[in-house]
């Protein structure tokens, strides 16, 4: 019912209306996208939209993103608002900016903040204005490189594990990198500690690539000799450097692709992915390393999808408001020219 009422609405608006979802998002979901994509491919293409309604599918920060680089005429709207990133709420603004503020003024060194884009628009406003930027998944290593080259260190956010990874295949030593004791509000952080680490790593996670364990690896490959294991790079180091491979989502999407019929592939990441690359690639053997469902994308449904469309003209939109906007686009613009 709800799939039909979608179809007709899409119908109706014609070019004017474009559904984009991140490949998280459940089947029912996706077969209405007009364009589906990593964190990364979903934030180039707002800009190149000509569609004046925008529906996003996907957590609150990738809709938020959107809103902060869409044109003038455009609205950008998500199913659910309450669909959050734990990950993005461990780096609350306001924290940051005390943390931040607080190393650059007692260390007097030339700290360039870097966003993964699992954080909200506030914060991509702070590395805006200090002269940072952002990331993604995908360009994680090119971004954390050419901050890197514009300070005296480099400070990574809210993923603790994607910092590690990529300073893994930087080749940055481990007595240069710090993960920030900033319990009890940034009070007991130690400047001090900071002086001689080229990366200080806030502590964050994400609690769905976190679950995954050595011995689900040990026992699957011994289960399927010869099987391939690749992972998201939000998963801990130890994982990464178990498995083959490490990348975005579309990285997972590409191996399965061009892996031989036959090969199978044990993959860590959200399961609605897993899944549908199971379906999509039935001769091949893609199996999750385990189940591990993002509650708050699966808060997207067909259900909620409908009823936005049919209330678009009323209802209500992400608006960013300009003291946060403008220095958050500085951020999302200076890796969208990095990586174009
Ligand atoms: P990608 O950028 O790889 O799509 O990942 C986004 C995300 O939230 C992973 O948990
Ligand atoms: Fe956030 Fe993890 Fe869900 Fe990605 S999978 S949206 S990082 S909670």
């Amino acid at each position: 019912m709800y799939s039909k009422i979608i179809s007709d609405i899409k119908a109706k608006y014609g070019s004017k209306l474009a559904i984009l979802g991140h490949h998280y998002q459940a089947d029912e979901i996706i077969r209405h996208t007009d364009l589906k994509g990593d964190s990364l491919e979903l934030a180039r293409q707002i800009d190149k939209l000509e569609a004046e309604y925008i529906v996003f599918c996907g957590v609150h920060f990738m809709a938020e993103s959107a809103a902060i680089v869409r044109k003038a005429n455009q609205k950008v709207y998500i199913p659910d608002p309450s669909a959050g990133c734990v990950m993005a709420n461990m780096a609350p603004a306001e924290l940051v900016d005390t943390v931040l503020t607080k190393i650059l003024e007692e260390s007097g060194r030339k700290i360039i903040p870097l966003a993964y884009v699992n954080t909200p628009a506030a914060v991509k406003a702070v590395c805006g204005k200090h002269g940072g930027s952002v990331c993604t998944s995908a360009n994680a290593e090119k971004m954390l490189k050419w901050a890197l080259e514009r300070g005296d260190g480099v400070l990574f956010l809210p993923d603790k594990n994607l910092a590690l990874n990529t300073a893994d295949k930087l080749g940055i030593p481990e007595n240069k990198r710090l993960i920030l004791n900033i319990r009890k509000k940034g009070e007991k952080l130690n400047v001090e500690e900071t002086l001689d680490k080229q990366l200080l790593i806030w502590p964050g996670l994400c609690a769905i690539h976190q679950k995954f364990k050595i011995s689900q690896i040990e026992n699957l490959r011994k289960k399927y000799p010869g099987a391939k294991v690749v992972v998201h790079p939000e998963c801990p180091p130890e994982i990464v450097a178990a498995a083959d491979g490490d990348g975005s989502t579309s990285y997972l999407i590409k191996y399965v692709t061009e892996a031989p019929v036959g090969s199978t592939i044990i993959i860590g990441t959200e399961t609605n992915l897993v899944n549908r690359l199971a379906k999509q690639f039935p001769d091949k053997n893609i199996l999750p390393l385990s189940v591990s469902f993002c509650s708050n994308m699966a808060k997207i449904t067909e259900q909620k999808l409908a009823e936005l469309l049919q209330n678009l003209e009323s209802a209500e939109f992400e608006d960013v408001s300009d003291n946060i906007r403008i220095p958050a686009k500085v951020a999302l613009e200076r890796m969208l020219k990095v990586c174009a």
